[in-house]
Formats: structure tokens, sequence, C-alpha cells
């Protein structure tokens, strides 16, 4: 079973793949999941005796995205008879001990991990002056490399491989036990509050709403307003057909992405 987040197409496009390559069912949003169990019912699921589960998902500040971790808080296997456990995580450039704050996730679920990679995308962060979309060159050099580089990740969990695959990069502690907790809590918790605004540009489509996977966006007299809770997924501004959206001043005149054909 493959259950998958994702904000603007990587993860997603990850997913499709990877069930293709493994003759797994379509892979199941686990946005929609949390949707569809209210409150904080438990998230459950039954696998087959050599089922695997994978869990696919993109890195937000050197750990899981905000929506993976909530799920996994809620994830339960029924009958869990120690199927393996993958998580594949889709970054920009690198991912810090993402796995060990799934691995820890998901030990309180008593679920251990039993393998984790890391597959490069082109960079969906813009929300941060400093942040932005990769120069065209370098988005198609990734788009062009992850075909393969999923299919390597496909080969390994059909071999049963275990153990770390995942671009750490520098000063991994800092990054994922200080930066990442802090991100959780003042701007992707329960609480925050974004800086998104909409222009004159807006055709009122509603395509922000639709995408936003906390019901932060809420559309009003046709143009999307944003409460609390935003996860800073940037679907609703990656995503915005007429780049209405921007976030503060400090995505005006930058680019968006997302993966292509979405
Ligand atoms: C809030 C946020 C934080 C991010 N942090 C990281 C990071 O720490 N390291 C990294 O390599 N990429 C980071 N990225 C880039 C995404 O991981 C990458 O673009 C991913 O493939 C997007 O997946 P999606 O299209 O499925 O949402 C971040 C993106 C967002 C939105």
């Amino acid at each position: 079973m493959i259950l998958y987040f994702s904000g603007t197409g990587n993860s997603l496009w990850v997913a499709g793949r990877l069930s293709q390559a493994l003759g797994q069912a379509k892979p199941v949003s686990v946005a929609d999941e949390l949707r569809r169990h209210a409150g904080d019912a438990v998230c459950e699921y039954a696998l087959c005796q050599d089922e695997p589960l994978i869990l696919v998902f993109p890195v937000h500040s050197w750990g899981p995205a905000e929506m993976m971790l909530r799920f996994v808080s809620r994830l339960s296997v029924r009958d869990y008879a120690g199927q393996k456990v993958y998580a594949v995580c889709t970054c920009g450039d690198t991912c810090g001990w993402t796995d060990r704050i799934l691995g820890e996730a998901l030990r309180k679920r008593h679920l251990p991990l039993t393998g984790c990679w890391s597959v490069r995308m082109p960079n969906n962060y813009i929300l941060m002056k400093g942040f932005g979309v990769d120069p065209d060159d370098v988005r198609e050099a990734k788009l062009a490399a992850a075909p393969a580089a999923v299919d390597a990740v496909a080969a390994a969990i059909r071999n049963g491989d275990t153990g770390v695959h995942l671009t750490v990069g520098t000063q991994p502690w800092l990054k994922s036990r200080l930066i990442s907790p802090l991100f959780r809590r003042f701007l992707a918790g329960p609480d925050s509050r974004t800086k998104f605004h909409v222009s004159e540009a807006c055709i009122g489509c509603g395509l922000c709403e639709r995408v936003c996977p906390t019901g932060t966006v809420i559309m009003k007299d046709g143009r999307p307003e944003w409460g609390r809770g935003c996860v800073q997924c940037t679907a609703c501004i990656n995503r915005c057909p007429v780049r209405a959206i921007d976030w503060d001043s400090i995505t005006q005149g930058q680019g968006r992405y997302h993966y292509p054909g979405l």
C-alpha cells in the first residue's frame, strides 16, 4: 500500500511511478484520509502478509512534511505482522535527519522503519527571502534524472533492501533538531497565520481552496481568504493558474513551480 502527501505534485508523481513499478494499487492521499477520519480518529489499514507499507512525501525544513507526521500519529496497521515499512521522500537538495524524525513517529505507532530513500526533485519553497524555485536548467536536469532514480528505489524495495539512503547534507542536527521543530511550531503549526494575499488577476476558479490540504483557504465572494493552520505546502501559490497569489512581497516577480502536467 502506498500512502502519499504532495503539495505541488513531485511526491504524487513519485508515488504513481513507484506504484506502477511495484504493481501496487493507486496511491492513497493522506490529506484525503485525514479528512475522511474526522477529529482524532485512528486511520487503520489492513495489509496482506507480504505487502509493504510505503510512505511518500516531501521534505519540509529537513523533516517530513507536517501532514505526513500528523497522519503517522494516527496510523494503525490492523494485526501488524512485521510487514516492511518504507519511506520515500522528495527534496530539493538535502533531507537532514528526515528518516530519524519519521522513524520516531512510526515507532510510537509500533511500526519500525525498514528503509528510507530520497529523490531529488525541483524545489517548490518560495516563501522566504533567499529561497526560490530552481533555475530552468537545474529544474530540467532534476526532472530528467528522476525516473531512473525512482526506478532504482523501486528495485531496491523489490529486493527487500533496508537502511537509510538519503542526501543528508551538512549540519543535520542543527537543521533537523533545532530549525525543523521551530518551523513546525511557528510557521506550519495549527495556529500558523499566513502572509498570502491575492491580486486583481484572480479569476475565482477556486483551485487554491481545492488543493489546500488543511482547509486554510476558503473562497468568499469568489476570492480566496486564508485562515489559520497553513502547513506551508505551497500548493495554493504554486498551482494558481494565473499567478494571482503572493506571500507578503517576497514572491512578487519570482518563479512558481508545480510538477509538469499536474
Ligand atoms: C515548507 C517547505 C520546506 C522545504 N524544505 C526543504 C528542505 O529542508 N530540504 C530540501 O531539499 N527541500 C525542501 N523543500 C523542497 C521540497 O521538499 C521539494 O520541492 C519537494 O519535492 C516538493 O514535493 P511536492 O511537490 O510533492 O510537494 C521544501 C519545500 C517546502 C514547501
